[in-house]
């Protein structure tokens, strides 16, 4: 390889590529999708807005490399619909990420979560997820390649009592789904992993939070374990661009968790320690 095309490839690792990323206009969502676009991507978002998708899709005037579909994830035809529209506009789907999602509503507590909220939760997170594999697995299928990506959540990994129970329970599923996916699809060349992020101050933190940015992000970080840098949408968004890339060509099944370690600790018994000889 020449240096001038080792230069190329390695500043746009998608080229030629084409993606659906539910929720791409917000949050993760959008700065993987302006991440992707960056590296030669097409790539096509859903909204559950049109004005939302036609603002957002106009700042960049390029229909040829970005578009939007109207999509509620929790609808099996408008899932469907969006992916044959990155069939008919774009000719074929390499890289599907299920990265839209809901925090859920209510207090904590087994005793305080409803049926109903429960249910809606696991629809959006969990089954609007499925859709979106399901769909994409139609097209990817015939094609004999593709990769699908699923953002779940360090929650995934790690529970603390203060959590949604439906939240924690979804974002497990969707590894689970994920997992599984990948044993059925490696045989058809399609590689599933799934991306497990730390707290993000995105738009789903901050109004849950009734926080700024900025203090959600201070919030966020005083309990991480990682000192010095801040989790942002954009470190998720480089996390999909390596898992979506011809880099990762060979990775399938994994649950790649961005925490900065947090996960792996567990100060109780540390603080229980010190305690005692203080
Ligand atoms: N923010 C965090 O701290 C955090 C941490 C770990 C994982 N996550 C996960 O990351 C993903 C992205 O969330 P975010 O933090 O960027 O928040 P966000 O609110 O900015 O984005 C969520 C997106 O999901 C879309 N969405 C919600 N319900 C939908 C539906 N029924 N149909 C279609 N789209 C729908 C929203 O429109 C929005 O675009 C979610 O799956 C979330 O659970 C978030």
């Amino acid at each position: 390889m020449s240096c001038s095309s080792l230069a190329a490839s390695s500043t746009r690792r998608l080229e030629g590529k084409v993606a659906l990323i539910t929720g791409g206009a917000s949050g993760m969502g959008e700065s993987t999708t302006r991440l992707f676009l960056q590296h030669g991507e097409k790539v096509l978002i859903t909204v559950r807005r049109d004005e939302v998708g036609r603002c957002f899709c106009q700042e960049f005037n390029s229909p040829e490399s970005i578009s939007y579909v109207l999509c509620d994830v929790t609808c099996e035809s408008d899932v469907k619909n969006a992916v044959d529209t990155a069939i008919s506009r774009y000719g074929k789907l390499d890289i599907m990420f299920n990265n839209a999602g809901v925090g859920g509503e209510g207090e904590p507590g087994i005793l305080a979560c409803t049926d109903e909220s429960f249910k809606k939760l696991f629809d959006v997170n969990v089954f609007g997820a499925f859709l979106g594999a399901k769909h994409a697995a139609r097209v990817m299928i015939p094609a004999k390649k593709g990769c699908i990506l699923f953002n779940s959540s360090v929650s995934s990994v790690c529970c603390v009592d203060a959590s949604l129970h439906a939240y924690t329970a979804s974002k497990h599923a969707v590894v689970g789904l994920a997992k599984n996916l990948c044993v059925e699809l490696g045989q058809y060349g399609i590689r599933v992993n799934s991306i497990s992020p730390f707290g993000v101050a995105t738009p789903m933190t901050t109004n849950a939070l009734n926080m700024t940015k900025k203090e959600a992000e201070e919030f966020i970080s005083s309990s991480g374990n990682l000192k010095g840098a801040v989790l942002e949408p954009e470190d998720i968004a480089q996390a999909a661009l390596f898992l979506a890339s011809d880099e990762a060509k060979y990775v399938s099944g994994i649950n790649l968790v961005v925490d900065g370690g947090y996960s792996l600790t567990n100060p109780s018994f540390g603080m229980a320690l010190k305690s005692l000889f203080s």
